[in-house]
């Protein structure tokens, strides 16, 4: 793979990949592209309102769009949709443009940090530690087949975690001279 120099952060919601993705993009001096905003820039709806009026497959679409957009940068932190994963072709566009990061939280914290926000359609109605262990299993094996690396945020603040993932991509940096 040509090193095209991004940097792709996956994961489910609530587990930091925005926050994060802003901080490393700027530690790293590249552009930070959050998937979600692009699509709620190109179609001019929230990704509720998508969800809302079009339907989950519309939006899956519009994620696939956004993400091969995303992925065809350089010098870039992309920023994925929880979901971005569940897609085969999203995988290989992924795991074929850049390092690959998984972000990961215990059900508790994600239900924690997710708990007043009304921007999650798939957790909209039923926020319960219930629904997101069984959303979580549905996706471990998409997550485990596209990230080189996980990095737990449950108890970690930003920065620490930030920190963490400079010193794994300068191993990988290191192990190519
Ligand atoms: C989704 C996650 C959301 C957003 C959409 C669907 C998912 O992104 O793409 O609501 O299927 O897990 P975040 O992970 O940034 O919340």
């Amino acid at each position: 793979m040509a090193d095209r120099g991004n940097v792709v952060l996956i994961g489910f919601m609530g587990t930091g990949k925005t926050a994060i993705g802003k901080r490393l993009a700027q530690a790293l001096g590249k552009q930070f592209i959050d998937t979600d905003q692009e699509i709620e820039r190109v179609t001019g709806m929230t990704i509720a309102q998508i969800f809302n009026r079009h339907g989950e497959i519309r939006f899956r679409s519009e994620e696939k769009l956004a993400i091969k957009r995303a992925c065809s940068s350089t010098n870039a932190v992309i920023a994925t949709g929880g979901g971005a994963v569940l897609d085969k072709e999203n995988i290989a566009i992924i795991k074929g443009c850049g390092r690959v990061i998984c972000l990961t939280a215990r059900p508790e914290v994600i239900q924690n940090r997710i708990k007043r926000k009304d921007n999650r359609p798939l957790l909209q109605k039923d926020k319960s530690i219930g629904k997101i262990t069984e959303l979580l299993s549905e996706r471990e094996a998409c997550y485990k087949k596209c990230a080189e690396i996980f990095f737990d945020t449950s108890d970690e603040e930003h920065e620490q975690v930030v920190n963490r993932v400079l010193n794994f991509l300068r191993s990988k940096t290191n192990e190519k001279c």
